[in-house]
């Protein structure tokens, strides 16, 4: 059997992306319960972070503990990958030796090269390009809160950046209009966007990509590997920061979702992070847990 590997959300078809993200509600039903299911028992995820992290790492670890699984955390500071062992020997010799890695980096080329040498699956745990686990948790949060996201319109506001990416894949797959609101100059790829054959459009105006939203969604204005730039960007993106006053020209069951952490007062106001009549955030960061569980148990075949 072929090896399968998450790289992207578009390494799932939309029938597979909807059954891992319902497996996904199964498991949480079951977590509350107190019913155990390990379907992974004996296995080992390897999980190598070359960016910080709370919740991946957090729902990683304690979603294979939970499955009857173990986790290693590997950091380039104290594994060879920090002093140059080449990515191609690094993915050869761990997947000899675990069962499922998953791998947060900054070029998008080191995940794909590590998955092109692992006999295991390789999951993206956050690249500069996409963060799919994410979006894994963002639909399983919508659909648990309003039903299907087929038909609904989702804003984008703010860089089009990984998680922009993620989304914009994510319209692809499961056929909503995502309108995206950026600065000029902070534009999504146009090769993702194309490829999302229409689904996903691009703007300017943060009041035009909300009108009639249910769902508007944003992200840090500076990511990782951009506190260079944080300051500059500040600026640029004034006028993109989500809040009450822009949530008035939404539908009137709009959700906000954020991947967190968020930056109150920047891209999102601290009412509005803490309305929960709106915000949802909570739940999305806690169904990180239940989505990517499903993911492992997908992958692995369970
Ligand atoms: N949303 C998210 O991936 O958070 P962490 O950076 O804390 O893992
Ligand atoms: N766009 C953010 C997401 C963090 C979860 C970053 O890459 O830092």
């Amino acid at each position: 059997m072929t090896t399968r590997h998450f790289l992207t959300l578009r390494d799932l078809s939309s029938d597979e992306l909807l059954a891992v993200v319902a497996r996904a509600g199964q498991l949480k039903a079951a977590q509350r319960s107190g019913e155990l299911h390990p379907l992974l028992a004996g296995k080992v995820l390897a999980m190598i972070f070359e960016k910080s992290s709370t919740r991946t790492r957090v729902s990683f670890e304690a979603g294979m503990a939970q499955l009857g699984g173990s986790a290693l955390f590997l950091s380039p500071n104290d594994t060879q990958l920090g002093r140059g062992e080449p990515i191609e020997d690094s993915a050869r010799v761990i997947s000899r030796m675990v069962d499922i890695v998953m791998v947060r980096t900054f070029s998008h080329d080191t995940l794909e090269r590590f998955a092109a040498h692992s006999q295991v699956p390789v999951i993206n745990a956050l690249s500069d390009d996409y963060h799919p686990c994410q979006l894994l948790a963002d639909i399983q949060t919508y659909t648990e809160a309003r039903g299907p996201l087929a038909g609904k319109t989702v804003s984008w506001i703010g860089d089009g950046n990984n998680m922009c990416h993620s989304w914009i894949n994510a319209a692809a797959l499961l056929d909503f209009e995502l309108r995206i609101a950026t600065p000029k100059g902070y534009e999504p790829n146009p090769a993702i966007v194309a490829a999302a054959g229409g689904r996903a459009t691009i703007g300017h105006t943060p009041e035009q990509a909300v009108a009639g939203a249910h769902l508007v969604t944003t992200d840090v204005f500076a990511s990782m590997g951009q506190e260079q730039e944080q300051a500059e960007r500040l600026a640029r993106f004034a006028g993109f920061q989500v809040n009450h006053p822009l949530l008035e020209k939404a539908a009137d069951d709009v959700l906000f979702m954020h991947c967190l952490p968020a930056h109150r007062g920047e891209e999102v106001s601290a009412e509005l992070l803490e309305d929960e009549r709106i915000s949802v955030v909570w739940e999305e960061a806690e169904n990180r847990l239940h989505a990517q569980k499903a993911l492992m148990a997908f992958l692995l075949n369970v």
